[in-house]
């Protein structure tokens, strides 16, 4: 019952966790915010670029259909009757996944935070929230069979931990500035 809870929130999260992980390996190039400032801080940072963001959603969405073609074999080994994903939801999940990280930017850099800086809480959710908000808003019947009640809340509990082991193991090999 909880295992399948996990596997259904650990797989349907797949297409917005990795768009974070793309981006870390594709960022660079023009900022979002072109360098523009609000009240003598940057509105989003050197750390939100165009391509990061793009290859990110990319990333997320080729993710996503990938699993759909493994999605029965993957169900019939754990268990489990795992969903694939509608285009609309998958485009969802990892814009929305890159959004709430955007989101977060933007709110660090008003409470005088400097790219990099930790802001925890925000750092592991802020992906899930905007990850979740999309998907309602753009695949409603989709994300309401999938991420029932039950499976937000793994989702919420188990994503904190799963990003924090991702993160440090990126600092570790080199790839992440700072290991959250
Ligand atoms: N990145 C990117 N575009 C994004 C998100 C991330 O290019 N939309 C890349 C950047 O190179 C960034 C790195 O991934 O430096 C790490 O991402 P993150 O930790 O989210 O950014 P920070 O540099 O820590 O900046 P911030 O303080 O704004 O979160
Ligand atoms: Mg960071």
């Amino acid at each position: 019952m909880v295992g399948s809870l996990v596997a259904t929130a650990f797989w349907a999260m797949l297409p917005a966790y990795v768009p974070n992980n793309a981006a870390v390996l594709a960022g660079g190039g023009r900022p979002i915010d072109g360098g523009r400032e609000l009240r003598g801080a940057r509105l989003l940072g050197d750390g939100k670029t165009w391509r990061g963001t793009a290859v990110g959603t990319a990333a997320g969405v080729v993710l996503a259909l990938a699993l759909n073609a493994v999605v029965d074999p993957v169900s019939g080994a754990v268990g489990v009757d795992l969903p694939a994903f509608e285009l609309p939801a998958a485009v969802a999940l990892a814009a929305g996944a890159m959004a709430g990280d955007i989101g977060a930017s933007f709110l660090k850099r008003r409470s005088g935070r400097e790219r990099g800086a930790a802001f925890p809480g925000l750092d592991q959710l802020d992906f899930v929230a905007g990850a979740l908000a999309a998907v309602f808003l753009v695949a409603p019947a989709w994300a309401t069979a999938v991420f029932t009640l039950p499976v937000v809340a793994v989702v919420v509990v188990m994503t904190p931990a799963f990003h924090l082991v991702t993160n440090v193991g990126a600092y570790a090999l080199g790839v992440k500035a700072e290991p959250w």
